[in-house]
């Protein structure tokens, strides 16, 4: 808590010094999009890797999206300062990363308002990778030596601080979030090129609908009635719209949002 309130103390601070708030004062103070997604990592865990791939998928695969920019513009970090008229402004949905701990972390997403990805690798790799990025980065302490470096990440001494600390406040408070875990080991199981394309090709629903197995046509006819349609039947969004009556629209609506009052999940209707 007190290490909160001295870094709150500094980001006004540093808002009346100069007279715009930095990013994670803007992500603190405003309200969070149920559309916001922010990427969380202890350092040297796949950042820009998760940062590459939020970046690829909203730009829906087009690799020029990632060419003009580099990730950390694209999906910049709440902890840097700069970037709060962008926060406020931007479309939705706003993609933002940080290493911050989860004490730290921006109320709204404690209360299920956008979602958040936590990336986690194996803390030996880590440890590996960090030391060579102290380094490598020439705003960190050269390490003296392996060993010295390792002392220290097992003692938290290290930009990030704890990786223990880290994983195990964002474990344990996991139920308080729209909260993704998933591992760099888990990411690195990898597909060929080759492989990804016909994973994409052969889930395609035309590919599916022409696929009898995954059609369902070779099910007996005693169980689905084949003269009347097929099981991919049409697979697009707003077919309702081709079936409801304004009054059964309004009336679902009505129902949906007393059912659906504490759950905070929301969908494409269009
Ligand atoms: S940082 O500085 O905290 O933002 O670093 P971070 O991006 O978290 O971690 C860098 C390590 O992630 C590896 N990396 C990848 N591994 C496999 N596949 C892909 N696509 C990928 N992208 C980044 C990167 O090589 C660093 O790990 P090491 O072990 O040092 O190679």
């Amino acid at each position: 808590v007190a290490a909160r309130i001295r870094f709150k103390i500094l980001m006004l601070a540093y808002k009346a010094k100069h007279g715009v708030a930095p990013s994670y004062l803007t992500a603190l103070i405003t309200p969070l999009r149920d559309s916001d997604i922010f990427g969380v990592t202890y350092p040297k865990s796949g950042t820009i890797w998760l940062q590459q791939i939020l970046i690829l998928i909203e730009a829906k695969g087009d690799l020029t999206a990632t060419k003009d920019e580099n990730n950390a513009t694209r999906v910049s970090w709440i902890e840097v300062i700069g970037g709060e008229k962008k926060f406020l402004l931007e479309p939705s949905p706003r993609l933002r990363i940080t290493h911050l701990p989860y004490s730290l972390l921006p109320a709204g997403l404690k209360q299920k308002k956008g979602k958040v990805i936590y990336v986690a690798r194996n803390p030996k790799d880590v440890l590996v990778s960090f030391y060579h990025f102290h380094d490598f980065g020439v705003f960190l302490e050269t390490p003296k030596d392996f060993n010295d470096f390792f002392e220290k990440f097992m003692d938290g001494q290290v930009f990030g601080s704890s990786w223990f600390e880290h994983i195990k406040a964002y474990h344990t408070h996991r139920d308080e979030m729209n909260f993704l875990y998933i591992t760099y080991e888990e990411m690195i199981q990898d597909l060929t090129d080759l492989e990804i394309d016909n994973v994409v090709e052969h889930s395609r629903f035309d590919s599916m609908r022409h696929n009898n197995k995954a059609n369902y046509r070779t099910v007996s006819d005693q169980i689905l009635n084949h003269k009347k349609g097929t099981f991919l039947r049409k697979g697009s969004v707003g077919d309702w719209k081709n079936h409801f009556t304004v009054a059964q629209s309004e009336h679902f609506d009505k129902v949906f949002k007393e059912e659906m009052k504490d759950i905070p999940l929301f969908f494409s209707w269009d």
